[in-house]
């Protein structure tokens, strides 16, 4: 099986508020970004890596991102105005043979090889993998106007996390039909669930967060010191 692995990191990260994009900061000395691409190589399982940073930002990635820790791509591509567009681009960006394509969230340097393990051999096996965790709080479904339309039985409810792992042409497929039908989304696995293929949960754990705001740089501080006190 050879697979590769999609990390869009093209976001500008508006919740994070800061000057520079999240996946840019430092981290005990470490990009967030970087730390990522480390933690996919870490894994082993992955054939190829293709990186979607924004357009503006290729050449700072390669000098703060790449170079400085080692770390090589087999392309680097420039990203879209949402996720998926950004995605999109680094499918189209993957080698031609390739049997499976993980999307991986540049914004999620935890991921552990387990976790990509189980994804990618859960992908292998029904065709598409979503790495999730139970939600623990109880979820409201609300218009802009706040006023709550239904409150969804947590025990069924998951939330997504990345990596997400799905069978290459499987995954075209979905873009392109996506694309041509006008569905946006931020989970790459809405898309190839839509045209009724089947999608498998895969737990994964609760360090597996996406850096999104700025206390997840305090949580991820704290996640690296242990881990480096530990050693
Ligand atoms: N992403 C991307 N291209 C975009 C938007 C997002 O490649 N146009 C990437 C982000 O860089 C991140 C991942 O998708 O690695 C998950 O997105 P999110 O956490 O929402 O990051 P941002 O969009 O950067 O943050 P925000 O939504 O707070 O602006
Ligand atoms: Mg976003």
């Amino acid at each position: 099986m050879h697979v590769t692995a999609v990390v869009p990191a093209a976001g500008s990260g508006s919740r994070m508020a800061g000057s520079l994009p999240k996946q840019f900061l430092r981290v005990r000395g470490v990009p967030l970004l970087s730390r990522t691409l480390m933690a996919l190589r870490a894994a082993g399982g992955i054939d190829a890596l293709v990186l979607v940073v924004s357009p503006d930002q290729v050449d700072r990635c390669r000098q703060e991102i790449l170079r400085p820790f080692g770390l090589a791509v087999d392309g680097l591509v420039p990203g879209g105005a949402d996720r998926q567009a950004s995605v999109f681009a680094g499918v189209q960006a993957a080698p031609a043979g390739t049997d499976l394509i993980l999307v991986h969230d540049g914004a999620r340097p935890f991921v552990t090889p387990e976790i990509i393990r189980l994804a990618i051999a859960a992908a292998a096996e029904v065709g598409g993998a979503v790495v999730a965790l139970p939600v623990t709080d109880t979820i409201k479904r609300a218009e802009s106007d706040l006023r709550v339309q239904e409150t969804p039985r947590r025990e069924s409810l998951w939330a997504a996390q990345t990596p997400q792992v799905f069978r290459a042409a499987l995954f075209r497929e979905a873009h392109v039909r996506a694309n041509a039908e006008g569905f946006r989304s931020t989970d790459d696995s809405a898309l190839v669930e839509r045209l009724g293929f089947p999608v498998r949960l895969v737990p994964g754990s609760r360090e597996n967060l996406k850096i999104t705001t700025p206390s997840d740089i305090l949580l991820a501080e704290l996640l690296l010191a242990r881990g480096e006190a530990g050693r």
